[in-house]
């Protein structure tokens, strides 16, 4: 029986192994190394098809611009743009990456909260489709800064749409709380002040409603919100956009296993099992507001638009394992000598399990763990820390682990996880204990150091925000190409890196 992990000619088993693409996930292991992040060029370039499948449901130019803060390797960017997407940067740092890994300046938008004046210097002389502008106080900098260079900027506003989704609550980034973007009506201010300006194109308003959104209604509400702020700045000013932003957020399914034996609150469940298509949600949101238009008589608005997409995390979160591997283990007594972090399907087989095994005469705790005689946890200490998983530890994110070495097998058996650094919360559990992930993992029996275990769908966030906490060199990156070669992509620290610019 196939796996609920499992992904049709890209994540599949073969010899009992985890394959990538036809490639044993151990046979890497061993050639370079753990923890090691693999990934897919075929399932990247799938991604950006899916995402750009939305061109298909609007009347109007896409532009899908790939969020590069997800994960901005120059190997990355490059299978980006040869899949025919265009980005979003987030810093002049970004900027100069997309610019050397050949997009042109009509390929990117340029994103920030807090942008400097030689940042902005740099989106303006690259010719960027838009600066997306967070602030007046910013729009009065990139005015001057254009002026000054005798440039004109083009920009797009960002705007607070105050729409909730059901994410978790350090994704939302649409509302009155978060940090990002302006009120409409003060964008409507600074179209009135700017619309004549020489050393400004007012193109565009913007807006993201945050990461890994479980339902597909809430990109409804913000089209409809871009689409009224489009209307009311025509009606009022005369102005004529020529794009709306819907941002990013398209959810990625990284429970994959929902057969309800990991316990998670149903929120989280819901969230971390999210999996509704892009284009179909655009699709709804187009309808709605072409109908809309139709009402107000203003479908004129959206001859000649240009939709634009900032996918981060549904084009490179499941086309990225981790590899890593067990270092060490240990047994610890049950503190409450209570299965903790089991659905009510894996409750119950344990429970007929205890009954089988009491009527055999045999006491509770030796069929909770053979091999002792109280009930204890048998911990797996890996080589994969929140270093280079930082989201594990900053938003308690659940990437589904598996055994590599022996993919095909049942995984049954509950274990404590945790990485190797020296930091108590380096832990695949919620250590604060609000149950926001399983307290176990299933794998199979037996686990012992040198296993090598796979986390799935960590292709977003992760190399993006990792760091050397613990002198612990950051791990090498292979891609598989289409053809099926493996490439290194990114080398493994040596100890020079780890002193590279220490200047003492
Ligand atoms: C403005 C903006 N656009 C796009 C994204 C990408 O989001 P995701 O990776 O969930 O698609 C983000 C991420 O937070 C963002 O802040």
């Amino acid at each position: 029986m196939s796996k609920a992990w499992e992904i049709e000619q890209f994540l599949t088993v073969g010899d009992g192994n985890l394959l990538i693409d036809g490639v044993s996930a151990v046979a890497l292991a061993r050639e370079y190394g753990t923890p090691l992040f693999v990934f897919s060029e075929a399932r990247i370039k799938h991604n950006i098809a899916r995402l750009k499948r939305a061109a298909e449901v609007v009347d109007c130019r896409l532009k899908v611009c790939y969020a590069a803060k997800a994960n901005s390797l120059m190997a990355i960017l490059r299978v980006v743009r040869e899949a025919g997407g265009e980005l979003e940067v987030n810093s002049g740092g970004e900027l100069w990456k997309a610019l050397k890994a050949g997009f042109t300046g009509d390929q990117l938008i340029f994103n920030g909260t807090s942008k400097e004046v030689w940042e902005i210097e740099a989106a303006i002389e690259a010719g960027v489709y838009a600066i997306q502008v967070d602030s007046l106080y910013e729009l009065a900098l990139i005015e001057a800064t254009a002026r000054r260079l005798n440039r004109r900027a083009r920009v797009s506003l960002r705007l607070v749409p105050e729409i909730e989704t059901g994410t978790h609550s350090g994704l939302q980034t649409a509302l009155l709380t978060s940090k990002f973007g302006m009120m409409p009506d003060e964008a409507l201010g600074a179209f009135h002040e700017y619309k004549d300006s020489e050393f400004l194109a007012l193109d565009g308003v913007h807006l993201h409603i945050g990461s890994q959104n479980p339902e597909a209604e809430p990109y409804t509400d913000a089209l409809r919100t871009l689409f009224e702020n489009l209307e009311k700045i025509y009606r009022e000013t005369g102005l004529r956009l020529s794009h709306l932003n819907l941002g990013g957020g398209f959810p990625v399914n990284y429970l994959r296993d929902n057969s309800h034996e990991i316990e998670f609150p149903q929120a989280q469940r819901e969230m971390f099992a999210a999996g509704f298509e892009p284009s179909e949600a655009i699709r709804r949101a187009w309808e709605f507001v072409r109908e809309t238009a139709r009402r107000s008589n203003a479908e004129n608005l959206l001859a000649d638009l240009t939709l634009l997409i900032e996918p981060g995390r549904s084009v490179i979160a499941d086309a990225g394992v981790c590899l890593t591997t067990v270092r060490n283990h240990k047994e610890r007594p049950l503190m409450s000598g209570e299965w903790r972090g089991f659905g009510e399907e894996e409750k119950r087989r344990r429970g007929e399990e205890e009954t089988e095994a009491s009527a055999a005469g045999n006491p509770k705790s030796e069929i909770r763990n053979p091999k002792s005689q109280m009930a204890s946890d048998v911990w797996l200490l890996t080589d994969a820390g929140f270093n280079i998983l930082l989201s594990m530890e900053t938003y308690k994110w659940y990437y589904h682990l598996i055994s590599a070495e022996r993919a095909g097998a049942e995984h049954h058996t509950p274990y404590k996880l945790a990485g190797p650094l020296c930091d108590g919360g380096d832990v695949y559990f919620d250590i604060e204990g609000e149950g926001r992930l399983p307290d176990y993992r299933l794998l199979p029996e037996g686990v012992a150091p040198g296993e090598v275990l796979a986390l799935l769908n960590c292709g977003a966030y992760s190399i993006a925000q990792m760091f050397q906490y613990n002198g612990r060199f950051l791990p090498a990156v292979v891609l598989v190409r289409e053809s099926g070669a493996v490439e290194l992509i990114r080398r493994r620290d040596a100890f020079e890196d780890l002193i590279n610019n220490d200047l003492w």
